[in-house]
């Protein structure tokens, strides 16, 4: 799907998504603390698809600064409202992608992105952008579904539901690939947990720095 017909999936799913409970609420919660340990008060930070902003608003006190971009402007407005209703002063939501983000190089401490790497088509663009709005030693941290760990039956519904208009793009790799890739893209693994509360959790919290 080009980018463009991703962007309209997104608007399209944007109401539903945000009236749409977390799925683990404890797990959710643990990532956000995990994240928000690692911000700095002195922090500028940056999220690539951050959805209607629910993590964003969360995450944003605990630095000086955080942009963050989504490339559906439905979802945007979403966070825009979100921000003003919960008194986040220090947030600015912008439309983008993932891998062209309009920012100099080395303009963030932090680069955060959640539940998106799987959705983006050019996941090496992302990742080399992450690192290259980066400062030296800024992280990179994330969390991502690992849909080649999950049942295999997801494998053959998303395509049927892809030829429906019923799906966006859709990657599937492993925790341990993801891991790779982002090593190739010059980021060192600082952490890898599991933050889910059921068994088997395929979306691995990983932060990283850049090299
Ligand atoms: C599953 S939602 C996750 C939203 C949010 N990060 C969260 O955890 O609730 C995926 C988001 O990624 C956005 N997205 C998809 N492809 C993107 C891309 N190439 N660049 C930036 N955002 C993208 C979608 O618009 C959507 O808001």
């Amino acid at each position: 799907m080009p980018t463009s017909n991703n962007a309209r999936f997104w608007d399209r799913a944007a109401r539903k998504y945000a009236a749409s409970p977390i799925g683990d609420m404890e797990g959710y919660e643990r990532t956000v603390a995990h994240a928000r340990r690692y911000l700095k008060a002195t922090d500028v930070a940056f999220e690539f698809g951050c959805g209607t902003g629910t993590t964003a608003v969360k995450l944003a006190p605990a630095a000086a600064r955080y942009i963050a971009t989504d490339i559906s402007s439905e979802m945007i407005a979403i966070a825009r409202e979100r921000a003003v209703a919960e008194s986040i002063t220090n947030i600015e939501f912008a439309v983008g992608t993932a891998d062209v983000a309009p920012y100099p190089d080395a303009s963030f401490d932090a680069v955060l992105s959640f539940n998106v790497l799987h959705l983006i088509e050019d996941r090496a663009a992302a990742l080399r952008g992450a690192h290259r709005m980066l400062k030296p030693g800024g992280l990179f941290i994330s969390k991502t579904p690992a849909l080649a760990e999950m049942n295999f039956l997801i494998r053959l519904a998303v395509p049927v539901m892809r030829a429906v208009g019923q799906a966006p793009y859709v990657a599937f790799f492993s925790n341990s690939e993801l891991e790779r890739e982002i090593v190739a893209a010059g980021f060192e693994i600082v952490e890898r947990a599991s933050h889910g509360s059921g068994k088997k959790d395929v979306r691995t919290f990983f932060v990283t720095r850049k090299a």
